[in-house]
């Protein structure tokens, strides 16, 4: 019977082929030990000269890296290896041999693993995190769909920008000028209005100039967007999302998070609620760090949200920001109209901001001026506008970069690990 790696647990003392690929290969006269990998997991199988042909255990020792190949034998348990299940090898059978696979079990520079990033995605490492990934959309699905919300499809190609116009891409469609999507809120708070709660996942673009471990040109958002929701209740849902995919990943990744090494017991604390610092707090508390390079109005950078995160054992909340570091569409706040109702949300050992959100504008006599304040007209804005005009309500809504959270919950230090083919500054390729 044909199985796959994944499956071996439920075959234990059965008989049972699977097609996979050899990752790596130990071998004395009398043993050979294969590490297959299929696509669904990996696993070793032994095989014993004394066992098989002589065929099969020549066929077995001169086996190359990558030489995708059908594995024939015995599940049996094998409480030394993480994944717990071993194949004895009756027989093997050579699909495509492979040559001089590039990638080879020694230590490879960054750029080289870049370039090579379509062979790099097989390693185990990339596999797991890839398993992370996975599992941190499939939560995202699960809740949002368990509290009532609709997935919406907001436009990648757009004529409006809703987080300023420096970090655009720009392109032509037809005889206009149009960009990449930077954020899909502004299309989520229409559909809010049409159907209550909504979520969006897709990709969104920045022309972004940096170079950072925490910065993709290309990445993944999912934005919720809430009607009748004001600035509390968007944090709490922003709470109670974040702690269930992490729990979600403890639960169903246990196995790539070892692969991984990551320490588990830094994620078994993430529960809702989340603790809070005012943006006015924080800036006293850098003060107080000895950060002499901050003072109120100015944005924080990620040496600052490291200081903050560093404090707490759980994701902080960084709440109210001056109104003037913001986008005009955020609600300022009725008791200080110089601080807006926003949040960011900064993921504990310095994976830095996993989530900005707000309560947004619905007064349509404010959202005119902050037009005029940002010099926003014409066509691509002016049905945004709309949205207070007919039955306008207190809605919120957040966008959680996903990358950033994949590379939190994995533990692994750049975001261009995070993501199958990572765009950046310098890289459009593979
Ligand atoms: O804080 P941002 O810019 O918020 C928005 O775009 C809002 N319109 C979202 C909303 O309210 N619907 O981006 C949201 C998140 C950040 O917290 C961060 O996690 C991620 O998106 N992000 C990036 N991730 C990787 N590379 C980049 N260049 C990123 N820029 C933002
Ligand atoms: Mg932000």
């Amino acid at each position: 019977m044909k199985i796959t790696i994944q499956e071996a647990p439920k075959h234990v003392e059965e008989e049972v082929t699977i097609g996979g690929w050899l990752a790596n290969k130990r071998s004395s006269g009398k043993i050979a030990f294969l590490q297959l990998r299929d696509g669904t997991g990996f696993m070793q199988g032994i095989v014993v000269k004394s066992d098989v042909s002589e065929e099969v255990f020549t066929n077995a020792k001169n086996l190359t890296q990558e030489t995708s190949l059908y594995v024939t034998g015995k599940i049996v348990e094998d409480t030394r290896s993480d994944f717990g299940y071993e194949m004895q090898v009756s027989d093997l059978e050579v699909i495509h041999e492979a040559t001089d696979y590039p990638i080879t079990p020694k230590n490879h520079g960054t750029e080289f693993l870049m370039d090579h990033r379509h062979l790099w995605l097989r390693s185990k490492k990339q596999h797991a995190v890839m398993k992370i990934r996975n599992e941190i959309i499939r939560a995202t699905y699960e809740f949002f769909n368990t509290n009532g919300f609709v997935k919406v499809d907001p436009p990648i190609l757009t004529g409006s920008s809703a987080e300023g116009t420096t970090e655009l891409f720009h392109t032509k469609y037809f005889d206009e000028e149009a960009y990449l999507s930077q954020s899909g809120q502004l299309y989520m708070e229409a559909a809010a209005m049409a159907l209550g709660k909504v979520f969006s996942f897709g990709p969104t673009f920045r022309a972004e100039k940096s170079k950072t471990r925490r910065h993709l040109i290309e990445f993944w958002m999912i934005e919720p967007e809430m009607a009748f929701m004001d600035h509390e209740d968007s944090l709490q849902v922003q709470e109670n999302y974040v702690s269930f995919v992490v729990q979600a990943v403890l639960e169903n990744c246990a196995l790539e998070l070892k692969t991984l090494e990551r320490d588990t017991s830094k994620l078994e604390q993430i529960q809702a609620p989340f603790p809070r610092i005012s943006y006015d707090e924080a800036v006293e508390f850098l003060k107080e760090k000895g950060f002499d390079d901050i003072e109120w109005g100015e944005d924080f950078g990620a040496p600052h949200e490291t200081a903050i995160a560093e404090s707490y054992d759980k994701p902080v909340f960084i709440t109210n920001y001056p109104k003037d570091i913001k986008a005009f569409y955020m609600k300022p706040d009725p008791e200080r109209s110089d601080v807006v109702l926003c949040a960011d949300l900064i993921a504990p050992e310095g994976y830095g901001e996993i989530i900005g959100g707000s309560q947004r504008i619905d007064d349509l006599a404010l959202m005119e001026q902050r037009y005029k304040e940002h010099d926003l007209t014409g066509p691509a804005y002016e049905w945004y506008l709309e949205l207070r005009k007919y039955g306008s309500v207190p809605h919120s809504g957040f966008g959680l970069g996903l990358e950033r959270t994949v590379a939190w919950l994995s533990g692994v230090e750049h975001v261009r690990e995070t993501i199958p083919f990572p765009r950046l500054l310098n890289r459009l390729y593979p």
